[in-house]
């Protein structure tokens, strides 16, 4: 079973407030961890009125150093270990708010108060989940101009966002796979993780693809939809940096698969099974 339960995200939903970020509980198999801490504190006020205890979580894996990823981290409790790839920790401005959206917290001072893993590479964290590292941009019609931040305050330089990653968790039925922003494309993210775990089957996708402009990016959909079929993808939990009327022509396109809409305070309980271990 895979639980999760949704700490940030951009939409309110009832009692729970949304902010425009992204954070999320996952229990994989009895195993509990963080992907992201969001905009802000909310993370925390969320989890509380979830009743879930984040003394709990050892583990936090950050998709990228974008703040509204990250802005959460200065008030975690010390102590955890934190997965993340080493651009994170770039300056960056947001070429839409023309705001700061680096992490809001240097690596040193990091390092003081948690275990920093500092990884390009993939790695398995905990039994079945892992980490992606940097994900290579290897389909053609995806991620280019996909980027939403420059390294300069002046907006000049393109931010590749080269550590932009995720997490797949291996099962049964096929990889569980979240990502955070998608600014490396989703279907280069599905690529990657193809490779690291040795899986292609997919079972569902979880989180941010970037795709918030139906009608600037309806090819880029439009192949990213072929691409998903073509994977035989069962589920997909879309939010966060993807707009409701882009949600709304995935679910027109994709009937054949179950499309979920996230929200703060939303949780779901995922019956997939681990993979079934072999005695060699
Ligand atoms: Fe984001
Ligand atoms: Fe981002």
């Amino acid at each position: 079973m895979i639980k999760l339960k949704i700490l940030s995200e951009n939409r309110d939903n009832g009692l729970f407030i949304g902010e425009a970020g992204l954070s999320v509980w996952i229990e994989a198999f009895g195993q509990q961890f963080l992907l992201d801490t969001g905009y802000s504190d909310l993370f925390l006020k969320n989890a509380q009125l979830l009743n879930l205890d984040l003394n709990k979580i050892s583990t936090v894996v950050l998709t990228h150093g974008h703040s509204d990823h990250t802005n959460g981290v200065p008030y975690l409790n010390g102590g955890k270990t934190i997965i993340l790839h080493p651009a994170a920790f770039k300056e960056r401005w947001s070429i839409r708010r023309r705001i700061y959206l680096g992490m809001p917290i240097k690596q040193e001072r990091l390092e003081k108060q948690h275990k920093v893993v500092v990884t390009k590479q993939p790695l398995e964290f905990c039994e079945n989940c892992y980490f992606l590292g940097e994900i290579p941009m290897v389909v053609d019609f995806e991620a280019k101009g996909n980027f939403a931040s420059t390294l300069d305050k002046n907006l000049t330089q393109t931010d590749y966002t080269e550590d932009d990653s995720g997490i797949a968790i291996t099962t049964v039925q096929g990889l569980f796979i979240l990502t955070g922003c998608g600014h490396r494309g989703v279907c280069n993210t599905i690529e990657h993780a193809k490779k690291v775990t040795g899986q292609n089957q997919i079972y569902a996708v979880f989180g941010g693809f970037h795709l918030r402009n139906l009608e600037k990016q309806k090819d880029v959909i439009n192949q990213t939809i072929s691409y998903l079929k073509a994977n035989n993808v069962k589920e997909l939990y879309l939010g966060h940096c993807v707009t409701d009327d882009v949600i709304g022509y995935f679910e027109q396109n994709l009937r054949e698969v179950k499309i979920v809409r996230l929200a703060a305070g939303k949780e779901f309980d995922v019956q997939l099974l681990p993979p079934t271990k072999t005695n060699n």
